[in-house]
């Protein structure tokens, strides 16, 4: 009876696809692949990353840009105040902290466009820190494995499962504990059709016991 966190690292680790962002722990990267991965899926940010970082490579080089050419780049991902607000914190970044991304919960909440999935994302895989990063897909890995039926839609849903990370996020490993609940949402425990005879963690997974992982997540309309 292994411990749910070991079995979900030592499975991210052995079939974690090899993402671009995946390469090394530089938090300017971890950042804009969090921020492009917001609203667009994976196949389509993967080129758009590798164009980006190709052209922005660093902090300073994306500050000194001028706006016109960050749109540019950002044209056909959409959302456009995402790269806008990116490019206004990555200019605060270089003022106020010498160009080093902060490592830490109050510095990193207050640039532009850095929320509370996005600060997490980036202290626990570029920095090792054990903080939650929960979003859509972290939200529906956990409905199932906790039984968890508060509402996903309701904007108090996410501090729940916020408060569940805290309490099973691995001091260890957080990178790979996060990391492996979105690799988990993404290929197995899928919205429909979860593939759980091939789950690593099925073993912990109480909605699985119970025959209700079609049910969950709970996500009102409204
Ligand atoms: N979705 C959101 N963040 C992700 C990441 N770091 N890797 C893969 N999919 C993601």
């Amino acid at each position: 009876m292994d411990l749910f966190q070991d079995d979900l690292i030592n499975w991210f680790q052995q079939e974690k696809r090899a993402l671009p962002w995946r390469e090394n722990q530089d938090p300017y990267r971890i950042w804009v692949s969090e921020i492009m991965l917001q609203q667009t899926k994976v196949d389509t940010v993967i080129p758009y990353f590798h164009r980006f970082m190709e052209r922005f490579p660093t902090i300073q080089s994306l500050a000194e840009a001028e706006e016109q050419d960050v749109l540019k780049a950002w044209e056909g991902l959409g959302y456009y105040s995402r790269a806008r607000n990116l490019q206004t914190a990555v200019r605060e970044v270089s003022e106020i902290y010498g160009g080093k991304v902060p490592d830490n919960v109050e510095e990193l909440g207050k640039l532009k466009g850095v929320g509370p999935y996005t600060k997490g994302a980036i202290l626990s895989i570029a920095y090792g820190i054990p903080q939650p990063a929960v979003d859509g897909n972290v939200m529906r890995v956990l409905s199932r494995i906790l039984l968890i039926t508060e509402d996903i839609a309701k904007p108090k849903a996410r501090k729940i499962f916020e408060a569940a990370v805290e309490e099973m996020i691995s001091q260890r490993n957080p990178s790979a504990f996060n990391q492996g609940l979105m690799e988990l949402g993404a290929l197995i425990c899928t919205p429909k059709k979860p593939a759980c005879l091939l789950c690593p963690v099925q073993s912990h997974c109480t909605a699985f016991k119970q025959g209700l992982q079609e049910e969950l997540p709970i996500k009102s309309k409204g």
